[in-house]
């Protein structure tokens, strides 16, 4: 890892002051798995740093002038795609939306084919979403630029854990022994297998509950509590993460009906009673209220649902500047 000399990237609003950091170690942010534990909590920390732009009457610093980021999302997003767009506007990047609809892949050109034009034009950065797992490998190995995965099938959202991480961070002060339970289709889920490295690297105590058609095959093999009863994962947790049932993803039928799904494992306050008192209800996004959440567990003072949403700038913030403003010789 290179050392950083303290930064002071100042605007006309006031510098942005980082203090001195460790840089990551590679071009790319495709996993969790790739971070070092130090690494999860550099881009923790710079994203602290990175909360305060997003305090200012003009949110802007020039840490990204002159670089240029590619959004290539090839799968539906409303909160990443959005605080990319405007995590990359605060660094003062140049930015290009691409989504599917409006690239040549409906004519019938390749993923790969597209990354080696894109890579013709010299960006900084591209960050992809893609249905197929390993996506965004297959981008880094194509090009020079930095390339950060968005979401890739079933695989992993890194940023989405690291956001995760750091409302964890900012509502218990540790990582450290919390029982951190999470809920619902895990067998679907990239945010899931994120931030399962990510809290297991941090010292986390997860507990994975799910219907047996939705849990992972061999979760003993991770060193993870496994269980099918949400009062057994609900009992004495410090953080409980709701997951989405993604039907999108279901090849065949996983369970009986969304409407028994919710009586057996949907969150509600009834079931928050053996949780400790301080507990933190966490979704990623998008919530199918009545199916994994009750929308009095949604919008009620355990939430902090909206919280991830906002940290989801700074955390994409501070990776974007890691990876491309960070490093300067
Ligand atoms: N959490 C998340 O990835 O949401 P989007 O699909 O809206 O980006």
């Amino acid at each position: 890892m290179s050392q950083q000399a303290d930064s002071s990237l100042g605007d006309p609003a006031g510098p942005l002051v980082l203090g001195t950091t460790v840089g990551l170690r590679t071009k790319d942010l495709l996993g969790i798995g790739d971070l070092s534990s130090e690494e999860i909590l550099l881009i923790l920390d710079t994203a602290e740093a990175m909360k305060e732009v997003g305090t200012r009457p003009i949110k802007k610093v020039p840490a990204l002038r002159g670089r240029t980021v590619v959004n290539l999302f090839f799968e539906p997003s409303t909160r990443t795609r959005m605080s990319f767009e405007i995590a990359e506007k605060r660094l003062s990047a140049d930015t290009l939306n691409m989504t599917a609809s409006g690239l040549s892949v409906v004519k019938g050109e390749t993923l790969v084919d597209t990354v080696r034009n894109l890579g013709a034009m010299a960006p900084d950065l591209i960050i992809v979403r893609h249905a197929s797992a390993g996506a965004g490998h297959v981008v880094a190995r194509l090009c020079s630029a930095g390339v950060i995965n968005a979401g890739d099938g079933m695989h992993e959202h890194p940023t989405q854990a690291l956001l995760d991480a750091l409302t964890i961070r900012q509502h218990k002060g540790r990582f450290d022994g919390l029982k951190v339970s999470i809920i619902g289709d895990l067998l679907h889920s990239r945010v899931f297998r994120s931030n399962l490295l990510l809290l297991q690297k941090l010292g986390a105590d997860v507990c994975a509950c799910a219907p047996t058609t939705l849990m992972l095959s061999g979760m003993n093999r991770f060193g993870v509590r496994s269980t099918t009863s949400v009062d057994e994962a609900v009992d004495g947790a410090d953080v409980i993460m709701l997951l989405r049932i993604q039907l999108e993803r279901m090849r065949g039928h996983f369970i009986p009906s969304l409407r028994e799904y919710f009586q057996r494992f949907g969150m509600t306050t009834d079931r928050l009673r053996l949780a400790k008192p301080d507990v933190i209800i966490m979704h990623p996004g998008p919530l199918n209220r009545g199916v994994e959440i009750a929308s009095e567990v949604a919008d009620g003072p355990y939430s902090v649902i909206l919280e991830q949403v906002a940290n989801g700038v700074a955390v994409r913030m501070a990776v974007l500047y890691l990876l491309a403003g960070g490093h300067q010789g």
